[in-house]
């Protein structure tokens, strides 16, 4: 059995109702909720921006480079427990210094996690800046220019965020600059939004993989280009459920892009939201499905081929 690889995971999305508390308690946060259970009774969404109000409501707790630190080191936990060997983790930095959190306490407290993990759990992960696409673009830009002097810190750049009305090719601009950087790009689209999100992503932005991308599977066209060329696309069933995306996991695409030649792979999302992490989408999705063993050997290996990892540590994980 190959290791799992995590690409698509929101840093702010493996906050658990626990750490919420804990963290409030920390901070002195008043919080609007009465419990943990109440809490997680919230957690019932319409869709993605349903979704995003108490994500970024809760992420209010967050304040100093030890929270940060001690939220990336829990997840690193939880992730080894379920046999990741190497993640690539989203962090969402308007989110926090729109609330005067200095970026660089975001990106030392990251590091500083992951920096823990990898002397006691053998976890190897890099960070993935990504951009809020339902705020200006100028913001984007700034907070591109505000990290800049950290992008030896950083593996690459995302968007993120409501899709629907925030087309990639608003932030061509910001996407060349990260190039310049030295920076990789990826991007989330076809989500919610158009097949022609995805398009516009690899076009415009030259994304090089995508994230979630389901409704790819709209246009014909883009399915044999993705086919041809390979693009990885970073699959969340249980986010896709949650966020009524696709009805139920019986009924989720995944089977249906494996079978159509495309490089996808399984990954979590915000998995203290949507019920579970990578392990247990992994462990759902093949029982809805019936995948078979080829199958599950396919969506592993293209998890680690698509990592933005050295041949040398690639070779290992293969
Ligand atoms: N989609 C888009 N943006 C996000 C998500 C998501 O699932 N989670 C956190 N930011
Ligand atoms: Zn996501």
């Amino acid at each position: 059995m190959k290791p799992l690889v995590e690409l698509h995971v929101h840093i702010e999305g493996t906050l658990e109702p626990e750490m919420v508390f804990d963290l409030a308690t920390r901070n002195n946060i008043a919080l609007p909720y009465a419990s943990v259970d109440a809490l997680r009774e919230l957690m019932e969404f319409d869709d993605l921006p349903s979704f995003l109000d108490l994500y970024y409501e809760c992420c209010a707790v967050l304040r100093t480079r030890e929270d940060f630190r001690d939220l990336m080191l829990a997840y690193l936990r939880r992730a080894a427990a379920a046999g990741v060997a190497h993640a690539e983790i989203f962090f969402d930095p308007q989110t926090h210094t729109l609330r005067g959190v200095p970026v660089d306490d975001v990106i030392d407290g990251l590091l500083d996690g992951i920096a823990a993990a990898r002397d006691d759990l053998e976890v190897t992960a890099g960070l993935i800046l990504c951009f809020l696409r339902d705020r200006p673009v100028a913001e984007a830009a700034a907070t591109l220019e505000s990290a800049a002097h950290r992008a030896g810190d950083l593996l690459s750049v995302g968007l993120d965020s409501a899709e629907v009305g925030y087309p990639p090719h608003l932030f061509a601009e910001v996407f060349e600059r990260a190039r310049e950087l030295g920076l990789r790009t990826v991007a989330h689209a076809g989500e919610e939004g158009p097949a022609a999100y995805v398009s516009e992503a690899l076009d415009v932005l030259r994304a090089e993989r995508i994230d979630h991308g389901i409704r790819s599977l709209e246009d014909p066209v883009l399915v044999e280009r993705l086919r041809r060329e390979q693009t990885p696309l970073t699959i969340c069933p249980f986010s896709n459920v949650r966020l009524r995306a696709v009805a139920d996991l019986a009924g989720h695409p995944l089977k249906r892009m494996l079978d159509a030649g495309l490089n996808v792979s399984i990954h979590s999302d915000d998995p203290a939201y949507f019920g579970g992490y990578i392990d247990d989408n992994h462990r759902e999705i093949e029982a809805a499905l019936g995948l078979s063993a080829s199958d599950l050997d396919t969506l592993a290996t293209n998890a680690i081929n698509s990592a933005f990892i050295t041949d040398e540590r690639r070779n290992e994980l293969l």
